[in-house]
């Protein structure tokens, strides 16, 4: 999974400014992978992940062992054991769209930021890219299919001014299916106002 998303999650990442002290957090983090960059950016800082899968937690904490500003965490967003008004990256590939309770899910991640502090969403699962459709019925598991406009908008009801939105596209060489060079990945990147 990481290797699949990762040629998109890079650039994505890259749109987090992140110093030496900064304090980061991935929801769904998966194998944690971008908690390690994040960690070598901000080498004085937190990276934390959090994801509601244990053994994805044990994976990332073993990928991490030689890491010490990292955390991980089991448990499911939107949670309540983060410190409020503190991270100044929030990031989030591939998982959103998962939330029962999407708009608060956005609304924590609004607390949770810093002002000025920047969230990053990715999702492939969006109504735009027709070729994704079917994958709830596929894994058999419940998906919220939002617009690019939807995404947009429940952001800026969170409260997060929408930045930037676009699509992150693979070139064919890279791409492990046709959608990801024709409709690409849903990049939507918010900021909480203040700072
Ligand atoms: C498709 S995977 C993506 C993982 C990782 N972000 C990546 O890019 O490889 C989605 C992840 O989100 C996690 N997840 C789903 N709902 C969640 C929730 N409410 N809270 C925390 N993690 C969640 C899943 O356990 C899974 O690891």
């Amino acid at each position: 999974m990481a290797e699949a998303h990762g040629p998109a999650a890079r650039p994505a990442f890259e749109r987090i400014p992140l110093e030496r002290d900064s304090w980061y957090l991935d929801v769904g983090c998966g194998n944690g992978y971008s908690v390690r960059w994040a960690a070598e950016r901000a080498p004085a800082g937190r990276a934390t992940g959090i994801d509601v899968s244990l053994s994805m937690i044990e994976r990332a904490k073993e990928l991490s062992a030689e890491l010490t500003n990292v955390e991980f965490l089991r448990t499911e967003f939107p949670e309540q054991a983060l410190p409020e008004g503190r991270f100044d990256g929030i990031f989030s590939m591939e998982a959103f769209y998962y939330l029962d309770d999407l708009e608060g899910g956005l609304a924590r991640v609004h607390d949770l930021l810093r002002p000025g502090g920047t969230f990053v969403c990715v999702v492939d699962y969006y109504a735009e890219n027709t070729a994704s459709h079917t994958w709830p019925k596929e894994v058999g598991v419940k998906m919220r299919l939002h617009s690019a406009l939807g995404w947009k908008n429940r952001f800026e009801a969170a409260g997060l001014t929408v930045v930037e939105q676009g699509r992150i596209k693979l070139p064919p060489e890279v791409a492990s299916a046709e959608w990801k060079t024709k409709q690409g990945s849903l990049l939507t990147v918010g900021r909480r106002a203040g700072a």
